[in-house]
């Protein structure tokens, strides 16, 4: 099976499929994709896309999310073993036993979690919302699951008492890059600037320029004037951001997600040609999800695609 970047693509058409790829997937799989985004962009693409299959290039709760809010649509992941593993740290049984403990507190959980979770949540959010939508909570308690960084950062701009639960919930990948590491690159690229992911610990947070989503970190590359910039977030986004012509560097070379990194175009070019990585949601849990989803839209005053006339 022919599976360079023109196969792939040639095999979409014929299949009148899409294929969304996260900021962290290989370069290749960037290439062939449609659209190329952050976990939120991704989200909103698969609702308004209009073709009858979506492959998704990304990890599980990426796949699952796209495919419970698109109960009528075919999702593949072409390589179901893919799973995020912060995503696993919260349990459905956590989460209730943290609402039971605070039964005023919101309980607001990151796109990185799975549906079953997502279905006990007040509201769902991402890197690029989170402390946006927190800010503007009515409470001054809020529970936040699973990364605990995330949690500490939205805390630190929201001012608010922010909960991580599970107390330990953190992505692998970001809790490697240290400040010495970003130091060093600091010294090997004087002009550059920082860029972090809120994954991150704080100390590498509190020397970055500019702390936000993947995508939004490519926009301030951008909004800033180009240049040179040092990322302390998973190496795929160099790739996303040298081809907008941003030059880029990583901030540790061993940020690298191994599970992102599972997708390829083969497996995908299989995906395709055999309908093998059909993603199902149980549909009372989708439904679940898809409220707290809506719900969490409304408040940033964005009309979910999926509530559309
Ligand atoms: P973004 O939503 O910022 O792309 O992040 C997703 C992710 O998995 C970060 O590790
Ligand atoms: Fe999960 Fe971290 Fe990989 Fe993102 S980078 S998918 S949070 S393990």
């Amino acid at each position: 099976m022919a599976t360079g970047v023109q196969a792939v693509r040639e095999m979409l058409r014929e299949r009148g499929a899409v294929l969304l790829a996260h900021n962290y997937q290989r370069p290749e799989v960037q290439d062939a994709a449609d659209f190329v985004g952050d976990s939120l962009e991704l989200s909103l693409k698969a609702a308004e896309v209009d073709a009858r299959v979506i492959v998704f290039a990304g990890v599980d709760f990426m796949a699952e999310q796209a495919a419970l809010l698109n109960p009528g649509r075919v999702v593949l992941h072409p390589e179901p073993s893919a799973r995020c593993p912060m995503a696993s740290m919260l349990t459905p049984d956590v989460v209730r036993w943290y609402r039971g403990r605070y039964p005023k507190a919101p309980f607001v959980v990151y796109v990185n979690s799975l549906a079953e979770v997502k279905a006990l949540a007040d509201y769902v959010v991402t890197s690029a919302n989170a402390a946006k939508l927190v800010a503007q909570l009515d409470s001054d308690v809020v529970l936040f699951g699973p990364d605990r960084h995330l949690a500490e950062y939205v805390a630190e701009v929201t001012g608010k008492e922010v909960i991580p639960v599970p107390e330990s919930g953190h992505c692998p990948v970001h809790v490697v890059i240290t400040r010495e590491e970003l130091e060093a690159a600091r010294r090997e690229h004087p002009r550059a600037r920082v860029l972090a992911h809120p994954e991150c610990v704080r100390e590498v947070r509190r020397a970055a320029d500019f702390v936000g989503s993947t995508s939004q970190m490519v926009r301030s590359a951008i909004e800033l004037g180009g240049g040179e910039f040092i990322v302390a977030t998973e190496v795929g986004l160099i790739h996303r951001l040298r081809r907008v012509g941003v030059e880029a560097y990583p901030a540790s070379g061993y940020a690298v997600c191994v599970e992102m990194k599972k997708v390829t175009l083969r497996s995908i070019a299989e995906s395709l040609a055999s309908g093998r990585g059909v993603v199902r949601v149980d549909e009372r849990v989708a439904a679940r999800a898809r409220e707290a989803i809506s719900r969490s839209l409304e408040a940033l005053g964005v009309v979910p695609p999926w509530s559309r006339s």
